[in-house]
């Protein structure tokens, strides 16, 4: 599919990609920084007291939430092991007008993020090894199982498919006791699913919204 779409700067002065094929921005138009830093860093990779983390993202797009995770394993001295899914990667000359760059010490993280090679594993430091596949979610069997995942696919609303009690069951089976699922959406029919698939699932304040989610598995 091509990737029809345009940069935006939020409220917090950070940029965001409007996907205009989906109709949705890649994050909170209050603030694309902010809102990662709230629902992914502070709610999910924080809220994890292990020094061995091993993240998976579901929906890579500008990178923002790799490279937030990957400041903040830096600072911590905790070793990540990320891998993330997208499906309709952004070309590198969007990822360069993005306003990331900026954001870690190492000014040329974030462009790493974008140029290192699909679907192999990658070193970006003595904390972060970081791989990106390239493929429809829908249709991933995982294989290897995680403490966290960050679920950041479009809304419900555009990608129903993408938040089906199916999904969350793979999910579930490839999750850690007590790991965890965060996600920014708080609708019925996605804590609903979550329950299901076998989640302990808890409503947290959201960023400039009333609630986001937090899933445990016990
Ligand atoms: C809300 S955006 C968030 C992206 C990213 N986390 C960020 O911080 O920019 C959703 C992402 O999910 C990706 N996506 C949508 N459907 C997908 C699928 N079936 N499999 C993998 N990725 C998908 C989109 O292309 C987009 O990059």
């Amino acid at each position: 599919m091509m990737n029809k779409s345009e940069i935006l700067t939020t409220e917090d002065g950070s940029f965001t990609i409007k996907n205009n094929l989906f109709d949705e921005t890649y994050h909170s138009v209050n603030g694309a920084y902010a809102e990662s830093m709230h629902v992914f860093i502070n709610s999910g990779f924080l809220h994890l007291q292990a020094t061995t983390i091993n993240v998976f993202e579901v929906g890579f797009g500008t990178g923002l939430n790799a490279l937030l995770t990957f400041i903040e394993a830096q600072k911590l001295k905790k070793k990540v092991n990320y891998v993330c899914i997208e499906k309709f990667p952004i070309d590198i000359k969007q990822a360069k007008s993005l306003n990331y760059d900026k954001l870690s010490e190492d000014k040329s993280a974030f462009l790493k993020l974008h140029t290192l090679e699909w679907n192999k594993k990658h070193y970006l430091s003595d904390y972060f090894e970081f791989s990106k596949i390239c493929q429809d979610f829908t249709l991933y069997s995982f294989i290897q199982q995680f403490d966290l995942v960050y679920f950041d696919a479009f809304s419900y609303e555009t990608q129903p498919e993408m938040w089906s009690l199916e999904i969350f069951e793979k999910i579930y089976k490839s999750i850690n006791k007590n790991g965890i699922i965060v996600t920014y959406s708080s609708k019925g029919i996605v804590k609903q699913n979550l329950r299901a698939a076998g989640f302990f699932v808890k409503r947290l304040k959201g960023f400039k919204k009333r609630h986001i989610l937090r899933a445990e598995k016990f």
